[in-house]
């Protein structure tokens, strides 16, 4: 069959996560959750008593021999750093307050990218979603997407996530950590969030995750190999 990648970039909250995880089984293709790496090597180094936004040297270090992959039989794929689980972690409020420190480390982004430039080959047929991936991971993407919405209507929605997965929600202090991370991610000197020229701009503030969804796979099933 023919490759066939598919990238979702954009800020947190976007949507982007729901939309490619979903998308990608109406497809019938894999998906990959960049972000859930970042945040792997995040809970790694906190587990290690590694402080992410001052002993850098040290998660340099760490990201060198970590080992991080997905379990692709489960669904959606489960993460594991050194051969330890760490799913259940990586929406944990320390390691989203550390993510960002640790997202703009190159030595971490160099392997990063390397390994999700890997996971791509092995896995050609892929909903990826993220920050970089049309820009820097996967260029040549068959089609490339950026989502995004309000700060108000993004923390809204993390908020409902949330409160789904039972847990107790801030509305407005998630709408900070939303925006405090957008900058720090805006501002990176690598691989900041940018909108790459060739993809399709949407903003989903005003739209249901149904509407996102039908737009995104007509435009796939018009591609050729896109089913
Ligand atoms: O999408 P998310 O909230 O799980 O992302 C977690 C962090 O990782 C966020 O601060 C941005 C960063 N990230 C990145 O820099 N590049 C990616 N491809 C994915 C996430």
């Amino acid at each position: 069959m023919q490759d066939l990648i598919v990238t979702l970039d954009g800020p947190a909250g976007s949507g982007k996560s729901t939309v490619a995880r979903v998308l990608a089984q109406r497809l019938g293709l894999e998906f990959l959750d960049t972000g859930a790496m970042y945040r792997g090597i995040t809970a790694m180094a906190i587990a290690r008593g590694v402080d992410v936004h001052t002993e850098t040297h040290l998660v340099n270090e760490l990201v060198r021999h970590c080992e991080i992959g997905f379990d692709w039989a489960t669904d959606p794929p489960r993460l594991h750093v050194r051969g330890q689980d760490l799913t259940g972690r990586l929406r944990d409020d320390d390691v989203t307050g550390g993510v960002s420190a640790v997202a703009r480390l190159p030595a971490v982004r160099e392997v990063m990218v390397r390994e999700q430039q890997r996971i791509g080959r092995e896995h050609p047929r892929l909903v990826t979603e993220g920050r970089d991936q049309g820009s820097v991971v996967f260029p040549g993407a068959a089609a490339k997407f950026f989502l995004e919405a309000s700060p108000a209507v993004r923390a809204q929605r993390r908020a409902d996530q949330m409160r789904a997965a039972g847990r107790r929600v801030d509305v407005e202090r998630i709408r900070e950590q939303i925006t405090a991370r957008d900058a720090a991610d805006a501002s990176r000197s690598v691989a900041p969030l940018i909108c790459p020229e060739d993809a399709e701009r949407i903003d989903t503030s005003e739209m249901q995750l149904d509407e996102v969804l039908d737009l995104l796979t007509a435009r796939v099933r018009a591609l050729p190999g896109g089913g």
